[in-house]
């Protein structure tokens, strides 16, 4: 049987994954410095499930509205803004992005986006049958993560059909501004495309002041976020998109989101339902794992900040991006091989920052979730593991 071009064949697993596999066969227990599953890590409340087992009584009753319940959209657009009908409940981000991409695209179309920007960006792409065109960010030492404005133009020459922009970017952690915005917008107006805002780590400001585009009106924009950040609840399986853009461009963007919305009605009723109360709690839910990031974030200043060390600037988000001092006696620092070593000798698995599209070798994505004990003792670990590596 012949399957779709659109499952692109992922291949053999590269080598730190073969080995992660082979270590763990053997019985070897690795601690994950990328882990960036909040219930790993103690954060969420219960009282969310509390509430989405109450509101599960009243969903017996079913009584479908492709959009999402009312009151929850209600609910979105007192917290966030906007009015009512400008939100659609998904049930993701990630199904958010393939309805906004069934809307704007046709299979062979391109759409424009970060890189590195969220590693999903390029698979959700091959699902819709679309190709990707990079936007690529650079980190500068003094600006941090800028974005490479000569590919909006190039993306903008090769039609693209809208503009992603992950705002703050992950693993980036760098926030959106006003530069970038306008270039972004300047770019869809060339081509009649449209915004695409995911701001699902946009409330986890650590450094900078947060940006938003949610509600953006100079050109079709929709913007993301959900439950799996902002509660800490991946699992809760709740996210929405915000429409915004010039009044009299909305209008059959609108029937079109209906309708696939309604053709999936893919929205989970009971936590649905328990909207309103879950925006009441997250709140609370994001300034405590707010503040544990940026608790970590202090540590990791402190103990892999310092020459020959380098810590990337992080305005928000869940990550830090580390480079590790060159190991020594190598031209060429072997950011695979590093990774490896690391798993062999100190029973550390960090995700290099090539599997992100990070261009400088040898970066290391390290996850700020983790209370902040073990946080601080995984640092000491990883500085320890590189020095016995011969690096410092
Ligand atoms: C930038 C970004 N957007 C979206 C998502 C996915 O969110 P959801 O769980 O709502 O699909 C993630 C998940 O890590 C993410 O990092």
């Amino acid at each position: 049987m012949r399957l779709s071009r659109r499952f692109v064949n992922p291949g053999a697993p590269n080598a730190v994954a073969r080995e992660r596999l082979r270590l763990a066969a053997a019985g070897e227990r690795l601690t994950d410095l990328t882990d960036s599953n909040p219930t790993h890590f103690g954060l969420g409340s219960s009282l969310a499930f509390d509430a989405v087992s109450r509101a599960a009584i009243k969903a017996r009753l079913y009584e479908p509205e492709p959009k999402g319940p009312r009151a929850a959209r209600e609910a979105l657009a007192a917290h966030f803004g906007g009015a009512p009908d400008d939100y659609w409940l998904t049930s993701s981000t990630s199904e958010a992005y393939s309805w906004v991409f069934s809307v704007l695209t046709d299979p062979g179309d391109s759409i424009a986006v970060p890189v590195p920007g969220y590693p999903l960006l390029e698979p959700l792409a091959d699902l819709a049958g679309l190709r990707t065109l990079d936007c690529r960010w650079h980190y500068l030492p003094i600006d941090g993560w800028t974005p490479d404005y000569a590919d909006f133009d190039r993306a903008a020459s090769q039609d693209a059909r809208a503009y992603v922009l992950v705002n703050p970017g992950n693993p980036t952690g760098a926030y959106v501004n006003e530069a970038t915005a306008s270039a972004a917008l300047e770019a869809c107006q060339k081509t009649r495309a449209a915004l695409i805002a995911d701001e699902v780590f946009k409330p986890f400001n650590l450094e900078g002041r947060p940006t938003s585009l949610a509600g953006e009106d100079r050109t079709v924009t929709f913007a993301f976020d959900g439950l799996s950040k902002s509660l800490c609840a991946p699992q809760l399986k709740l996210g929405w998109i915000r429409l915004s853009g010039p009044a009299d461009a909305l209008e059959p963007v609108r029937a079109a989101l209906d309708q696939v919305a309604d053709t999936f009605l893919s929205v989970n009723w009971p936590v649905a339902l328990a909207l309103p109360e879950l925006l009441e709690l997250a709140d609370g839910i994001v300034e405590m794992t707010r503040q544990r990031l940026v608790q970590n974030l202090t540590t990791a200043k402190r103990l892999l900040g310092q020459d020959p060390w380098r810590l990337r600037r992080c305005e928000g988000g869940w990550t830090v991006i580390v480079d590790p001092p060159k190991p020594s006696g190598s031209d060429q620092p072997e950011e695979e091989n590093t990774a490896i070593q690391l798993m062999r000798a100190a029973q550390l698995a960090i995700h290099p920052g090539w599997f992100y599209d990070i261009a400088e070798p040898g970066a290391l994505a390290l996850s700020l979730l983790p209370e902040p004990p073990t946080f601080e003792d995984n640092c000491r670990r990883l500085r320890a593991a590189i020095t016995v590596l011969g690096a410092e």
